[in-house]
């Protein structure tokens, strides 16, 4: 297996429309907003099997005022304006999961931007996206809220620059 970290804009387009069919297969939108909040992103990760994407995560650019409100639903002691990054879009293939495949390529992020905070949103019942998350040093913050769109409680985690 490959992992690789790369500006969105590097990414051929076959890896491209890879990584939004990955998307796709858990994310009900289209693939042109997935495309485009892609490339407004700041990287993503990829693994590849046999030049297939079996796995992805992305550092996008958060948009304000969902941010904003995550922070501020969270009632969380840190403000989302010292959070540059948002770690989301993070996928592997079924029957490639639990090989921590996901935890290389969030290492992968964390790592190349380790003077960077980052935050992120999870639903409260995905286990094994936070117990990655906490594995990689992201702890939770704030208290649990409602998702703006559906009834899923979501949980607010940050990751802290080095110091
Ligand atoms: C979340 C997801 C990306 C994880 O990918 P993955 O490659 O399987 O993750 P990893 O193998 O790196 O790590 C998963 C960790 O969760 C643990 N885990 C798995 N199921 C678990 C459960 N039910 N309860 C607690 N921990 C669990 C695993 O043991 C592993 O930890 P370990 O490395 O200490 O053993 C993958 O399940 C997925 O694509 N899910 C659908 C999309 C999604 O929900 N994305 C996250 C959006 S926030």
């Amino acid at each position: 297996m490959q992992t690789i970290c790369k500006s969105p804009t590097d990414l051929t387009n076959e890896e491209l429309e890879g990584i939004i069919d990955l998307i796709m297969d858990y994310r009900p939108t289209t693939r042109i907003e997935i495309r485009e909040r892609l490339l407004n992103s700041r990287a993503i990760s990829i693994a590849i099997i046999d030049n297939k994407v079996v796995g992805t995560a992305t550092l996008k650019i958060p948009n304000d005022i969902y941010a904003d409100n995550a922070f501020l639903k969270a009632v969380s002691i840190y403000e989302y304006n010292d959070f540059p990054f948002e770690l989301g879009y993070m996928v592997v293939l079924p029957n490639y999961r639990n090989l921590r495949i996901a935890s290389q390529l969030v290492a992968l992020l964390c790592s190349t931007f380790e003077n960077e905070n980052i935050f992120a949103v999870t639903k409260a019942n995905n286990n094994s996206s936070i117990a990655l998350k906490l594995k990689l040093g992201f702890i939770e913050t704030g208290k649990e809220f409602k998702d703006r769109k559906t009834i899923d409680d979501l949980k607010l985690f940050i990751k802290l620059r080095k110091q």
